[in-house]
């Protein structure tokens, strides 16, 4: 797929196993898929399917177990099978968060956050040089949603995503909605935090939707957290008209992870973003036209 046709595709929706007999029965009318290669590699009926679907709707493989931010090292032998699997589907994206989800062995639900020092960036750099290696291609880095600040940080998020980029080759995946619950949990302007990122590395876009819930800490406050269990927020995707104005038209991708509704909501959401794009699109146009 070129680079042309990816940026002038519309919205993408997760494509969860609950979907896919539907999926892969009705063949409905979305521009993309994005997968987590950790749902199908146990499940060899659903990687069938999805090795069909692939032929015939563009897939982004988003991996929630390539823990690169692991101090232990990169599981290669879950690597092995991630690029097994990619092999087959030979993707348009892939990508992965900036966190770690393995501890001695285990799998853990949450991704995990890291501080943003030399020594992690040491680190990070490393893997990612491993996994862009054995994938054959370039990786794209997730920015995480974040709920405490590091008190061992000593660069910000923005400055460690561009060092990675300037130290590995690696691309980011801009998490719009992930930007504003970081920047509301955190007390950060966000669209600073767009303006800070480098704006030839996004590669795609990652829209979610959150909950609010009061600060155990402080009633007064409330925190936002990241469950994909919801609709877009209007205020994400006044975030992501910012985005798509400074980063392009990015390949976008609407993400439920739970309480999952029926596959034509999430077409529902991907429509409410392309909507938005249509518009952006139309006001750059305009104000190109004006000079
Ligand atoms: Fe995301």
């Amino acid at each position: 797929m070129s680079l042309h046709s990816t940026s002038s595709l519309n919205a993408g929706v997760g494509l969860r196993l609950p979907h896919i007999l539907e999926v892969a029965t009705t063949r409905p009318a979305v521009s993309w898929l994005e997968i987590h290669p950790e749902n199908f590699l146990a499940n060899p009926h659903a990687t069938e399917l999805l090795v069909d679907l692939a032929r015939e709707y563009p897939v982004s493989v988003h991996t929630v177990g390539i823990s690169i931010g692991s101090a232990r090292g990169i599981d290669r032998a879950h690597l092995a099978r991630v690029r097994s699997l990619i092999d087959r589907l030979d993707p348009f994206l892939v990508s992965g968060h900036l966190a770690w989800s393995t501890h001695e062995g285990e799998y853990l639900n949450d991704l995990l956050p890291l501080p943003y020092d030399e020594e992690t960036l040491d680190l990070l750099a490393r893997h990612i040089d491993e996994v862009q290696g054995e994938l054959a291609r370039p990786y794209l880095v997730e920015n995480p949603s974040c709920y405490v600040g590091f008190g061992a940080s000593r660069m910000k998020e923005t400055e460690f995503l561009a060092e990675l980029v300037a130290r590995t080759g690696c691309r980011l995946l801009c998490d719009v909605s992930n930007v504003h619950v970081s920047s509301i949990n955190l007390d950060y302007d966000p669209y600073a935090y767009l303006d800070e990122l480098p704006v030839d590395a996004v590669g795609e876009f990652h829209l979610g939707g959150f909950l609010v819930e009061a600060d155990a800490d402080d009633a007064s406050a409330e925190v936002l957290i990241d469950t994909h269990s919801v609709p877009i927020s209007d205020i994400a995707l006044d975030l992501y008209d910012y985005a798509l104005a400074r980063f392009g038209p990015q390949p976008t991708l609407i993400e439920w992870d739970s309480d999952l509704p029926d596959f034509a909501a999430l077409l529902a959401e991907a429509t409410r973003a392309d909507a938005v794009k249509r518009r952006v699109l139309y006001r750059e146009k305009r104000y190109a036209a004006a000079g």
